[in-house]
């Protein structure tokens, strides 16, 4: 029922080149490879890569994704992107609220909030990222920290548009760090947020939602996290930077 997306964020990596080449050598993987219908694969490269990432998805296997949105509409706001932009490069998917641009650029929940209405206006599929960092963690708020994200950031949204949202849960501990959470770990969270989704939305609306892990995963653990009741796929920082990895994590349902 629910789809499973296995999502590559590059960040601020690789040069115009070393994008060419990850993206030629993805293609000819996952051209090999027979994909489960219900699985979707989605690369989101550096804006200025996003075109060429297109070209290449033109060719299906993948969809493009952008890593950060405006939230306004358009006019004098410099260096900012909009939707309406990326809808007009035929850009399905965009993250929003990860957790540097949180912790770097001051991202709020309310922001976040803004930046999913403008995705969903125009026709973008948002992925949503949530989760705690170590402190909170270490103090038990793990679950508190997430509610608040998930509310504040979506529970504006009505039942039609809810169900188009992604969200991925990343620990903040487990980004780059090379700690990944438990399988028990990431299931209870993502558990608590299909709780809460189920407690506003319904359980059947909620059935439909896919929730992604992130946080070091690899080929090696990929396969017991996918595993677990609850977790629809992963959104991939430093292993979707190598095609070999980004494929043991794609082929691991
Ligand atoms: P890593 O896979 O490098 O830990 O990053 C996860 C992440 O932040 C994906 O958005």
């Amino acid at each position: 029922m629910r789809k499973h997306i296995v999502a590559g964020n590059w960040k601020m990596n690789l040069t115009f080149n070393e994008a060419d080449e990850l993206l030629d050598e993805l293609m000819s993987e996952l051209e090999k490879v027979e994909l489960p219908r219900d699985e979707q694969v989605v690369v989101c490269p550096p804006f200025p890569y996003i075109e060429m990432a297109s070209d290449y998805a033109n060719d299906s296997y993948f969809q493009v994704g952008a890593q950060n949105v405006s939230d306004k509409d358009k006019g004098a706001y410099t260096g900012e992107v909009s939707a309406e932009m990326l809808e007009s490069c035929e850009i399905d998917w965009c993250i929003v609220g990860h957790s540097e641009r949180r912790a770097y650029y001051g991202e709020t929940d309310e922001l976040v909030a803004a930046k999913v209405d403008q995705l969903l206006k125009h026709d973008l599929k948002p992925i949503v990222c949530v989760g705690e960092v170590l402190e909170e963690r270490e103090a038990g708020r793990q679950f508190d920290v997430v509610k608040t994200q998930v509310e504040k950031g979506l529970f504006h949204l009505d039942t039609e548009n809810i169900k188009k949202i992604v969200i991925a849960y990343e620990p903040v501990w487990a980004i780059g760090t090379g700690k990944t959470a438990t399988p028990e770990q990431a299931q209870e969270i993502h558990a608590h947020i299909r709780s809460l989704l189920a407690a506003k939305y319904g359980k059947e609306v909620t059935d439909e939602i896919s929730i992604l892990y992130g946080g070091s995963c690899k080929p090696g653990n990929a396969k017991e996290l996918f595993a677990c009741p609850d977790i629809d796929g992963g959104l991939i920082g430093g292993a979707s930077l190598k095609a070999a990895d980004f494929m043991g994590i794609v082929t691991a349902f």
